[in-house]
């Protein structure tokens, strides 16, 4: 159904509330949009397409708000198939039609197509595309998340287009605009989309940022979830916290790995000495249950990580080395780190995880490490007092 937004801009997205798993690993629980956009100036704008799974309904909702007009520009911010899926149907659709982007889009339309674009207009950053009242100018955007993204920003109703930065997972139901529902779960999805999917390339998103923080900006539209006509600093303040990997919570986080349940009941009575000590909020995952992607979402949120692991064929318990593996991945940063290890007969996880977490930026890792051999003794319970003590020091 047509959908104007406002100042002759269509919402062309799509929603898809079948697709189990973004990128074919990360859980979705509410589904995820597809945000693409029409501009109806003198000229006809399409801004990205959507996913593949979605054509048909896409392609009828672009007829229907063409009208009889046809397609004059199509702007590709980002070549992700989830955005450009269905490039090769709108040229086949729209002969005449000018694709605009810049010289690595370009390559990569290639690559994915084998297409040589006959109509195109390569853009630099800075240039801009005049529609007849709507002008838009480029800026560039490397490795937010991919090496050719690129927003645009129409200087005449001040509206960001920003490529997935400001993108989160989720199916919109009728309301665009963020200002518009009660979305308890924004916040968290929006920080495990951006951690897992763009959360190595802080330094990236900062450069970016840098070069938008002084527009006068009314509107922000993403490829993915709600658009921002208000409130900016909600999102924007938050992306600024990630891109930094500065913790956004002065809180403790446990997850633990147990086959036998004995590092799990440690895990639990830390947790309850931390609370008897006043910490508020604390959060237990055992990595074995719960899917990584939450996980890493918790380790950008906190400032306090602790790591309970047993030993495993003399190395860690695959899910925790898999987890300690993705930090590294995703560069996290400027983080406070406690651990415990298990082990029947020679216990080794510490010495390992110490090594791993000691390759992140500007970690600490807290004195006091304990050892359980098997299952908790006397000793263990005061070890466990004693680091809950210097954990609540530390956060402090
Ligand atoms: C496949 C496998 C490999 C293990 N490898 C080691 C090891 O290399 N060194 C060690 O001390 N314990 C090893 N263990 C024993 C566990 O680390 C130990 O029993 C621990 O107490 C389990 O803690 P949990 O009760 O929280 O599961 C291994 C256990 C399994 C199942
Ligand atoms: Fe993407
Ligand atoms: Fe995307």
């Amino acid at each position: 159904m047509k959908q104007l937004i406002n100042n002759d801009i269509y919402y062309l997205g799509v929603s898809d509330r079948r697709l189990k798993d973004f990128e074919n690993y990360i859980p979705l629980t509410n589904g995820v949009s597809y945000n693409s956009y029409l501009i109806l100036d003198d000229k006809t704008c399409l801004l990205d397409t959507v996913d593949a799974l979605k054509s048909v309904e896409f392609f009828k909702n672009l007829e229907e708000t063409l009208e009889n007009r046809t397609l004059d520009y199509l702007v590709v911010h980002h070549m992700e198939p989830d955005h450009c899926a269905l490039i090769k149907e709108i040229l086949l659709r729209y002969p005449n039609v000018t694709v605009v982007s810049n010289v690595q889009t370009f390559k990569m339309i290639k690559q994915f197509f084998n297409l040589d674009i006959v109509n195109k207009k390569e853009v630099k950053e800075g240039d801009i595309l005049n529609l007849g009242h709507h002008e838009l100018k480029f800026i560039f955007a490397p490795m937010v998340h991919w090496p050719e993204v690129m927003f645009s920003y129409d200087i005449i109703t001040k509206t960001l287009f920003s490529a997935d930065a400001f993108g989160c997972f989720g199916a919109l139901s009728g309301n665009l605009f963020y200002d518009e529902v009660k979305d308890e779960t924004y916040f968290s999805e929006a920080r495990r989309y951006y951690a897992n999917i763009v959360g190595k390339y802080g330094a990236n998103v900062c450069n970016a940022y840098n070069k938008i923080k002084d527009l006068e900006i009314k509107q922000i539209f993403p490829l993915h979830s709600y658009l921002w006509r208000k409130d900016f600093n909600l999102i924007i303040d938050r992306y600024i916290k990630w891109a930094t990997y500065e913790p956004e919570d002065k809180e403790v986080v446990i997850f633990y790995a147990s086959m036998y349940g004995n590092t799990a009941e440690a895990a639990n009575n830390l947790a309850i000495l931390l609370a008897k000590k006043g910490l508020k909020n604390i959060k237990i995952y055992d990595v074995s249950q719960t899917d990584e992607t939450y996980l890493i979402s918790e380790v950008f949120r906190v400032s306090h990580i602790v790591l309970m692991c047993p030993t495993y064929n003399l190395g860690l318990y695959p899910k925790m080395s898999s987890l300690l593996a993705t930090m590294q991945k995703l560069n996290v940063q400027k983080r406070t780190f406690a651990l415990i290890e298990n082990g029947t007969w020679g216990p080794l996880a510490n010495k390992i995880m110490t090594e791993e977490v000691n390759k992140l930026k500007s970690v600490k890792i807290l004195d006091k490490k304990i050892t359980i051999k098997s299952s908790s003794n006397k000793q263990n319970e005061l070890d466990l007092e004693n680091l809950a003590e210097e954990i609540v020091n530390s956060i402090k």
